[in-house]
């Protein structure tokens, strides 16, 4: 991510319920939600934001930040820079004990709907090579590794891949499956 740190190890092996999609709501990050942000947080990576650099950085004007809401319960937020023609993901989280039940899925697909109105075309991040987990999570998410960045971080000698998401022009049109079977069967 934007600020280098250290990877989750907490994320459970296998799928929660899906909670039901209407109940959650994404919405603005407001100053109150910090609480329970930071809880996320601490409980999600080994070297975690402080409250001053979550602040510090939505402070800046292309800085936006946006949670998600789970029965009036915060269980997931999400940190990203606008910039010209792309969005940079600098902080995502889950709550560890609802992981793997697709909220995740939801604030990413939140930011991709997002590319098509605002013009702009790609979402980058980078992610630990240690965060197995974030990394299978993106390439799900149609995020490939395009660039291994070396020695990234400061506090381990770990590489960071530059993982990005690139709307195509056929992006917004439906997959429709070609079932060639059928037409060898009308021939
Ligand atoms: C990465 C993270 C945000 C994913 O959030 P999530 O809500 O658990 O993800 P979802 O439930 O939407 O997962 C969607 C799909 O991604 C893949 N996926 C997610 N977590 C995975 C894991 N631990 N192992 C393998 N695949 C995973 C699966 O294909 C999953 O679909 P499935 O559950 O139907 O198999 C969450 O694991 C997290 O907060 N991790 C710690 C913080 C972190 O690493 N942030 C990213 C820093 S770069």
């Amino acid at each position: 991510m934007g600020l280098k740190r250290a990877n989750d190890q907490s994320t459970p092996p296998a799928a929660n319920p899906a909670p039901d999609a209407s109940r959650t709501q994404i919405r603005w990050l407001i100053r109150r939600d910090m609480e329970e942000v930071l809880l996320i947080e601490r409980s999600s990576f080994e070297f975690p934001w402080t409250e001053e650099e979550f602040l510090c950085c939505l402070r800046q004007r292309n800085c936006i930040g946006t949670v998600a809401e789970l029965d009036h319960k915060i269980v997931g937020f999400m940190i990203y820079e606008l910039h010209k023609s792309m969005l940079r993901i600098l902080n995502f989280a889950v709550a560890s004990d609802i992981r793997r039940s697709g909220i995740g899925r939801q604030m990413v697909q939140r930011l991709i709907d997002k590319l098509s109105q605002q013009r702009r075309r790609e979402i980058v991040l980078e992610v630990r090579e240690t965060n197995v987990p974030a990394q299978l999570f993106f390439a799900e998410s149609g995020f490939r590794a395009v660039t291994v960045l070396r020695k990234h971080y400061d506090d381990t000698c770990e590489d960071a891949y530059y993982m990005r998401y690139c709307l195509t022009d056929d992006s917004s049109v439906p997959f429709v499956p070609h079932n060639r079977i059928s037409e060898y069967d009308a021939a």
